[in-house]
């Protein structure tokens, strides 16, 4: 593995660029690849299958290349192929998920408290965040709950009004949520409405935003395996998509902060 080589990043859509976000302003000189795959879009009520077949071919684009480092930018592609793109790509380039990076700080931080995991259907039944929890003894009694309506809220820009509120309560009111301490926000597209989380929880609920937690993992990885660029300039970044419409170009700036140039590359027939 080359340490200039690029990262890649991918999302079932433009969510991922929350991760990307977190990426650049943590790693600022890495060249970022990012691909989001608009045509397949969402993931999160997709079979598992679907899902891997999905992943294995967006690997193939990053290893053709030459990324260092594969960043599975999305919760639900995280549960459903972590295992088998780690396997697949074996060698030719590391595989950093947005799940294994939060339970290891949840375990480190969070021990002895109950901890609630919001997430789409695929994330939240595949019960990955409880498992692996678990498995890390610390004491950690969690409460998971599939909150599917706020991706399309979100996207729909409906963040400030009394709809987003009336879901918010609705889902995050959910007696198994009554005596959380933190909440991982399992999803791309929950950082967008860490405020209004926030305010229903009255600041006393902490936020654990995975964009954020994956991106200082992702430092810490390419740091203590000299793979860092070395490059004194900012990286360059291209944003690709496997389909694209004004309303992706028009979320993709709500997602990474930014205006981004979304291309077109079409990597199914
Ligand atoms: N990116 C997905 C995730 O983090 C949310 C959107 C989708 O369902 O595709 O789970």
């Amino acid at each position: 593995m080359q340490k200039n080589a690029p990262i890649g990043i991918f999302d079932s859509g433009i969510g991922g660029l929350t991760v990307a976000h977190a990426i650049k302003a943590e790693l600022p000189n890495e060249d970022l690849i990012y691909f989001g795959d608009t045509a397949h879009l969402p993931y999160g009520d997709k079979s598992t299958a679907t899902i891997q077949a999905y992943a294995i071919k967006i690997a193939d684009f990053f290893l053709q290349q030459q990324c260092k480092v594969i960043v599975i930018a999305c919760n639900s592609a995280s549960a459903a192929a972590n295992e088998l793109l780690k396997e697949y790509v074996a060698s030719r380039a590391t595989i950093i998920n947005v799940i294994e990076p939060m339970v290891d700080y949840v375990a480190a931080h969070h021990a002895n408290q109950q901890v609630g995991v919001i997430g789409t259907k695929q994330t939240i039944n595949s019960n990955i965040y409880a498992n692996s929890i678990a498995s890390k003894k610390v004491g950690i009694r969690v409460s998971s709950l599939a909150t599917p309506l706020l991706v399309p809220m979100i996207e729909e820009g409906f963040l400030h009004n009394n709809i987003a509120q009336d879901i918010i309560q609705k889902y995050l009111g959910d007696e198994s949520l009554a005596h959380i301490n933190s909440l991982v926000l399992g999803c791309t597209h929950y950082p967008l409405i860490k405020e209004e989380l926030n305010i229903f929880f009255e600041g006393k609920v902490d936020m654990l935003d995975s964009s954020i937690i994956t991106a200082k993992s992702l430092k810490e990885f390419l740091a203590q395996n000299n793979l860092l660029n070395g490059a004194l300039a900012e990286g360059n970044n291209s944003f690709f998509v496997s389909d694209l419409t004004e309303s992706f170009k028009h979320s993709a700036k709500l997602f990474f902060g930014k205006p981004v140039v979304l291309q077109k590359h079409q990597l199914w027939e």
